[in-house]
């Protein structure tokens, strides 16, 4: 990849917060290119950094190290009045929308064109084609009050859009919304990706708002980039623990289960396995059944992915005769102390 194609460049990004004692670290030397046109996916537990690292991008939190490259501009090193003038290359859209309450649809989105100095008109016939594009065209009168989650996020990103930014920045954008809603907006945001060519970072702490609409992937555990990949190897595979977490929902059915489960088992289905009950078929195949206690799979491209956790019978002999029909068949097992 050659710097031409990137949009966003974080360049060993470090974020503190003074603490009554000490300080708190929150990003440790974050490096990340983003692409221009992609649609670029940050996932982390809660806590992770990941709105401290979005709000390190357009520099709303100053990084205590690093330096941040838009388009190929240094922002790190602009002044405030430089760095306002960038701001306008990137918009913004949260969970909590963040409208004017006071002001209609259409004036919510005139607001960044009337504060950027766009004549009063002009700025009028641009916000309505804003709101026909994010499909509000019928509702440019309404205030906030009067619309659902979803039409208040449609107006945010219209008014995001105003200032004609070359990024979209989405912070845990459709957390608020129940999952037809948020299937309407990632359909939204996928579609301005394609249609304008806008390169989206979408925060999130929810593998499934990835997998609809995302590039690439990075996970961030603890202020640091776990992994990073395209959006189906993380999937295929992921490297450490806090991405198996995140796929996997690993540990999500733990309380339910007390103290260490003997013989069990991790059973990774890579997509070579297509659709087949394979463990079905090993339970008939060794005449004995397994434990299945907790699973998490998915289709990709009509393939089985993921994972299951299972538990083996105690006789050893047939345990063994099920691990091999296993690995036969191409599906990754191993043990795990079930705590
Ligand atoms: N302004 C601040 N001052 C002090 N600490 C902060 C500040 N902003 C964030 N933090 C701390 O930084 C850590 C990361 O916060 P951040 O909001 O980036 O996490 P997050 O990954 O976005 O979490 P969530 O998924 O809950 O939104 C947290 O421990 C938080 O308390
Ligand atoms: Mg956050």
């Amino acid at each position: 990849m050659g710097n031409k194609d990137v949009m966003i460049h974080l360049e060993g990004i470090s974020k503190s917060f003074p603490q009554k004692r000490g300080s708190l670290e929150v990003l440790k030397n974050v490096d990340l290119k983003i692409e221009k046109g992609e649609i670029f996916g940050i996932i982390g537990m809660s806590g992770a950094g990941k709105s401290t690292l979005v709000r390190c991008i357009n520099l709303l939190e100053r990084p205590t190290e690093g330096c941040v490259y838009l388009d190929g501009t240094e922002l790190t090193c602009l002044c405030e009045k430089d760095l306002r003038l960038q701001r306008h290359s990137m918009g913004m859209i949260f969970q909590q929308f963040h409208l004017l309450m006071q002001r209609t649809a259409l004036e919510n989105v005139c607001f960044p064109l009337e504060i950027s100095g766009v004549p009063k008109e002009k700025a009028k016939a641009r916000a309505k084609e804003l709101l026909d594009l994010v499909g509000l065209g019928e509702r440019l009168g309404a205030y906030p009050s009067q619309l659902s989650g979803g039409q208040k996020q449609r107006v945010a990103i219209a008014r995001a859009l105003a200032t004609e930014p070359k990024v979209l920045l989405c912070d845990e954008a459709t957390s608020a919304l129940d999952p037809n809603t948020t299937a309407g907006v990632l359909g939204l945001l996928k579609d301005i990706n394609e249609r304008l060519g806008i390169t989206i970072v979408v925060i999130t702490h929810e593998m499934s708002v990835i997998q609809e609409i995302c590039n690439r992937v990075a996970i961030i555990d603890g202020g640091q980039i776990a992994e990073m990949g395209s959006v189906e190897e993380i999937f295929r595979a992921p490297k450490t623990k806090a991405g198996r977490e995140l796929v996997y929902h690993e540990g999500a059915n733990r309380e339910a289960i007390e103290g260490p489960i003997p013989n069990c088992y991790r059973v990774v289905f890579k997509g070579g396995s297509s659709g087949e009950p394979i463990l079905g078929s090993m339970m008939i195949e060794c005449n004995a059944v397994v434990n299945i206690l907790s699973g998490n799979t998915r289709m990709i491209e009509g393939k089985v992915h993921g994972q299951m956790m299972i538990q083996l019978p105690e006789d050893e002999k047939t345990r063994e005769k099920m691990l091999a029909y296993l690995k036969e068949r191409d599906v990754e097992v191993e043990e795990v102390t079930y705590v």
